[in-house]
């Protein structure tokens, strides 16, 4: 059983992701931890985020026991990401890494911003979350805030814009809604209400392929 969830930045996907595994016993995978640790460790050696050659290298490198190291959380390190997800060979070097993840039983739940379309093709399910921009970026203000992070509103708001640019406007594998996904519209639920709402429509669709 796989489970694609894609969406823009701060759509509430992530959270969504975690407890939806949970709730079926699934693996969970935040592709985007990937990219994020990618320009991490570019970074962290002096090079460009715009070197093809080097990215690609370093996302061939990669160790995924890396991938929970708190420091990829960290806003600048999504704006990175989103610069060397462009790069059509970073794509490329994460590929299978996802899809075996995706293989395993009894199921997987990965999400990302081309999980049903490119990823994962034939998910069982594909759900793409979404909302308001205003919505988003008000509730990264909220979360950042809490970390004692110095952020504005107006800098988020302006930020996921641009990512939200970035991520759908790159030739390969760009943010897309899969013709066969479900769409979640999250601006006026909370959490809990989302949560059911992804529930009831995997449960329908996992139903109706008997
Ligand atoms: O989901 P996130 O904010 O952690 O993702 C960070 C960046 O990584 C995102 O702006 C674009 C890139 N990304 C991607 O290109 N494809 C994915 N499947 C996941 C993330």
């Amino acid at each position: 059983m796989i489970i694609a969830i894609d969406g823009p930045a701060a759509s509430g996907k992530g959270t969504l992701a975690k407890r939806i595994a949970a709730h079926f016993g699934y693996q969970c995978l935040d592709t985007g931890l990937l990219y994020r640790a990618v320009a991490r460790d570019l970074l962290a050696t002096g090079q460009s985020l715009e070197d093809d050659k080097a990215a690609a290298w370093t996302a061939r490198s990669l160790d995924p026991k890396t991938l929970d190291d708190p420091g990829l959380r960290l806003p600048g390190v999504g704006e990175a990401a989103s610069v060397v997800a462009r790069i059509p060979a970073v794509r490329a070097a994460l590929l299978a890494f996802q899809r075996d993840f995706a293989a395993q039983e009894p199921g997987a739940v990965l999400d990302g911003r081309d999980i049903g379309t490119v990823v994962c093709p034939d998910a069982d399910v594909k759900l793409f979350i979404n909302a308001n921009v205003d919505v988003r970026a008000r509730r990264r203000y909220v979360e950042l805030k809490k970390r004692g992070e110095p952020v504005t509103y107006d800098g988020i708001l302006e930020t996921i814009k641009a990512r939200d640019a970035r991520d759908a406007g790159r030739a390969d594998a760009p943010m897309a809604i899969a013709h066969d996904a479900l769409l979640l519209d999250t601006t006026d639920l909370d959490i809990e209400a989302a949560f059911d709402a992804a529930v009831g429509l995997i449960k329908r669709k996992i139903g109706q392929q008997g």
